[in-house]
């Protein structure tokens, strides 16, 4: 079949319609005109993969990665930069239109990232100990594409990706590691295999043995952070601080809550501007992070606590604050200024958003690396009395069709 890619739609699929059918391309470029072959049907939709390019965009570039079209890892690479942040600029605005139901989108600006390659300092390697390959998953399945090297990653996860396949082609990897998490800080990288068998953890050649799982330290912004691979953090820190300024932004006052805090990225600049500061997460390690680096930081203002967003906020609404800490339990009491989310690629449950709109704050900040799900959320806080105030992106995953969304909202 023969089609002409309209535009890119969320989850980065090219859209085309032929012969009387919905399609969507994997990894074409608006305006190419393309032979595809179609893979699957689902319901009206066929989804198609480019058998041949015949008259290429001139949006389009040549992939400059060999494992590009078989590594799940990049979907984006067929365009050039530009091009990319103008479809993550429509990726947005169709979620907000179809899924928020928002009919005046604000002009917003998308941030480039300040390298569009070699910007990852975070990354995920799957291990094949049977086969000996260690990369990424394929496109759509648990293949694993052998990945000697990738061209998103910082180059000190490079060199990390390097040794690590040195010490697989030498036998010195522990057949029980299912994948590796690494990730950069200021003085080395931080390492941690996932085990597959609680049982295996005893190996003495385990990594997690030879004490690589180091904890780091990160400068972010003015602020120290220290992390290990095991905690989540944002993989690309040219961005950061231009992220950290637009979630907060002119934010100051009481109370403050950041839910999903991680290691405390915003739970620390929101501390030194409001007066009381509760952060929720529930990765045990990520909030214990979280506690030390506000302690470093002197911000005793703050607190964390250890718990899944729902249930905390479940707690509060039931007014049962003999479950929260009593400085937690004073600061929901009183009017809350500023609520900060930043969930999981998944959203915010409905109860979160319920539990945030029970605590009627002056202004909500919702960081998202999805606008689908940010779309579905927002349609909910809207319903709730808010309104649209300001918008912006952060091209945080060139390469990708991956994008990161900061959205605040005030009182309607
Ligand atoms: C996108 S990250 C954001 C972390 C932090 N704001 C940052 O930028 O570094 C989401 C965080 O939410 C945590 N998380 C996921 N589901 C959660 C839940 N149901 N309750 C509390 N925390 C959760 C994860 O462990 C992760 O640290």
């Amino acid at each position: 079949m023969e089609v002409t890619i309209e535009r890119i739609l969320p989850g980065g699929l090219g859209l085309a319609h032929a012969e009387g059918k919905t399609v969507m391309v994997a990894l074409a470029a608006p305006g190419d005109r393309l032979r595809v072959q179609i893979d699957r049907v689902k319901g009206n939709v066929s989804f198609a993969s480019i058998e041949e390019i015949l008259t290429p965009s001139p949006l389009r570039v040549e992939p400059p990665c060999p494992y590009f079209g078989r590594c799940g890892g990049c979907d984006f690479q067929q365009m050039h930069y530009q091009a990319q942040l103008e479809a993550k600029a429509e990726i947005i605005k169709d979620c907000l239109r179809r899924l928020a139901r928002i009919e005046n989108i604000p002009d917003f600006q998308i941030t480039a990232a300040p390298n569009p390659w070699h910007y990852r300092s975070r990354a995920q390697w799957q291990y094949d100990s049977i086969r000996q390959t260690l990369g990424y998953f394929e496109s759509g399945s648990r293949q694993l594409c052998d990945v000697a090297a990738c061209a998103v990653l910082a180059p000190e996860l490079e060199n990390t990706l390097e040794s690590l396949r040195a010490r697989m082609q030498e036998g010195l990897l522990p057949d029980s590691a299912r994948d590796f998490r690494a990730v950069v800080g200021d003085e080395a990288v931080s390492i941690a295999p996932s085990i597959r068998s609680p049982t295996v953890r005893e190996g003495s050649d385990s990594i997690k043995d030879s004490a690589e799982i180091r904890d780091i330290t990160r400068t972010i912004h003015g602020e120290t952070y220290r992390l290990n691979a095991e905690s989540f953090f944002q993989a690309n820190d040219g961005l950061l601080p231009q992220l950290i300024d637009t979630a907060i932004g002119e934010a100051s006052g009481e109370t403050a809550l950041d839910l999903y805090c991680g290691v405390g990225l915003f739970t620390l600049p929101l501390a030194r501007r409001f007066k009381h500061v509760v952060g929720v997460e529930s990765d045990p390690a990520a909030a214990s992070f979280a506690r030390e680096n506000l302690a470093n930081a002197r911000l005793t203002n703050a607190e964390v606590a250890i718990r899944d967003v729902g249930v905390w906020l479940d707690d509060v609404k039931r007014h049962d604050l003999s479950r929260l800490s009593e400085e937690s339990a004073a600061v929901l009491q009183g009017q809350m200024d500023f609520v900060l989310l930043d969930p999981p690629r998944t959203g915010a449950e409905s109860r979160v958003i319920a539990g945030v709109l029970g605590l009627k704050p002056r202004r909500i900040s919702y960081v998202s690396c999805d606008p689908a799900t940010l779309a579905r959320d927002l349609k909910k806080l809207l319903a709730g009395g808010y309104t649209l105030h300001s918008l912006a992106a952060f091209d945080m995953f060139p390469q990708t069709h991956h994008v990161e969304t900061v959205v605040h909202l005030v009182v309607a």
